[in-house]
């Protein structure tokens, strides 16, 4: 039983999207894809190296952890794009740098065609205030000493023009109720709300400095699964009302698949396959997509025992030594010795959407109607 509810009017919002969750499958199958707008956000061969040192008093560096080697992006106005792989690929770290809380070893970062890393002061604070964040620990990311109302406010001591002073309290209490907590509990405290109403509450953080673009960080791995589709359908109805764009990250291909128009696939620090969300599910080309999607459990019961079980064996290889040409190849059972030669480029080798892979076929794993 869900404990996402905060009063009578929010229990009533947490039932009916209880009622959405079960209807998620279909609603998934015919949702529209949105018309693409201009692209809003652009990663163009974006790097993040952490060195690796040795000593405690004559640090010295001896090698690095290629969190993040490579990876291209392009989200779009109204879109929401998923990223989806394995913990240790490098997400979080690709989010941290979107965010502007890392700074890229190598390649670019553009929003609206700026690039990120050369923006200071008043262009700095503008992104900062329109590409916002939401984490993945709805218990750490809060601060447990400052209550939800203060919370929610707090970008506005940074952000002044957005809300002014005199109407603070009523605009944060607008802003609890849209997200559907219940706007009497404004003096309360993290500690006094369960899982999913924290992530409530960072995601009207985050909404309160009416952003263009959401980077969601796993925002519902740390929740129960029927909690998780309440957060998602939230998420979806303010991308309607507010026009946002999400870069919406997780491990879980499933939760991806509902709410993404297009999916990029990562492994190791880049991206192995990228297309829409039907190319990916329908036609995943990749060994690892192929591999990841086998472990997606399949709701409807008269097509459970259809689905191919591809068994991912082995651990990922570590970022600080990673394998020479194809990075999947120490786990992939198509291998061949151009693998280990070259690194395959992502691209479209005649399966109608690119993929890293010098072998790459598509392949139906999940069944359909
Ligand atoms: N500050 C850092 N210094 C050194 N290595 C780091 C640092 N931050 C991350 N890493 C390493 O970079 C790699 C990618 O980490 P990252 O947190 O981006 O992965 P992730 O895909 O978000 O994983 P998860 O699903 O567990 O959140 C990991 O091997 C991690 O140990
Ligand atoms: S390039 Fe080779 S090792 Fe890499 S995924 Fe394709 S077949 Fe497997
Ligand atoms: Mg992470």
């Amino acid at each position: 039983m869900p404990d996402d509810s905060t009063g009578s009017t929010a229990a009533g919002r947490a039932a009916e999207a209880d009622r959405r969750a079960v209807s998620d499958a279909a609603d998934a199958a015919t949702r529209p894809v949105h018309a693409p707008g201009e692209v809003l956000l652009e990663v163009k061969d974006l790097k993040k190296h952490f060195p690796l040192t040795q000593g405690i008093v004559l640090k010295r560096t001896v090698g690095h952890v290629r969190a993040v080697d490579g990876v291209n992006l392009r989200l779009r106005r109204g879109e929401t794009v998923g990223l989806v792989g394995e913990s240790g690929c490098g997400k979080s770290t690709v989010t941290k740098m979107l965010v502007a809380l890392e700074k890229p070893t190598d390649g670019q970062i553009l929003y609206k065609g700026d690039d990120v890393t050369k923006l200071s002061g008043r262009g700095l604070k503008q992104y900062r205030r329109e590409v916002q964040i939401i984490f993945q620990d709805p218990y750490a990311s809060l601060n447990p000493r400052m209550t939800v109302g203060d919370i929610v406010a707090e970008g506005w001591s940074v952000h002044a023009d957005i809300a002014p002073k005199k109407g603070r309290l009523q605009r944060t209490q607008e802003l609890m109720e849209r997200v559907g907590l219940n706007p009497d509990f404004v003096n309360r405290y993290p500690h006094q709300f369960s899982g999913g109403q924290r992530q409530r509450i960072g995601i009207a953080r985050a909404l309160a400095l009416q952003p263009e673009v959401i980077v969601c960080d796993e925002p519902v791995s740390a929740l129960d699964v029927s909690v998780q589709a309440q957060v998602v359908n939230l998420l979806e109805d303010l991308q309607e009302d507010f026009g946002l764009s999400y870069l919406f990250i997780a491990h879980d291909l499933s939760v991806v698949r509902h709410i993404s128009d297009r999916v990029a696939v990562m492994y190791l620090g880049s991206i192995v396959e990228e297309g829409t969300e039907d190319q990916v599910y329908g036609s995943p080309s990749h060994p690892y997509t192929q591999a990841l999607l086998s472990s997606v459990p399949v709701h409807e019961p008269h097509l459970r025992g259809l689905k191919e079980r591809i068994p991912l064996e082995g651990d990922v290889p570590s970022p600080a030594n990673p394998p020479s040409g194809c990075r999947f190849r120490t786990r992939c059972w198509k291998a061949q010795d151009i693998c280990a030669a070259e690194a395959p480029a992502l691209v479209d080798r005649g399966q109608g959407h690119p993929s890293a892979c010098h072998f790459a076929e598509a392949r139906h794993v999940v069944p359909t109607e």
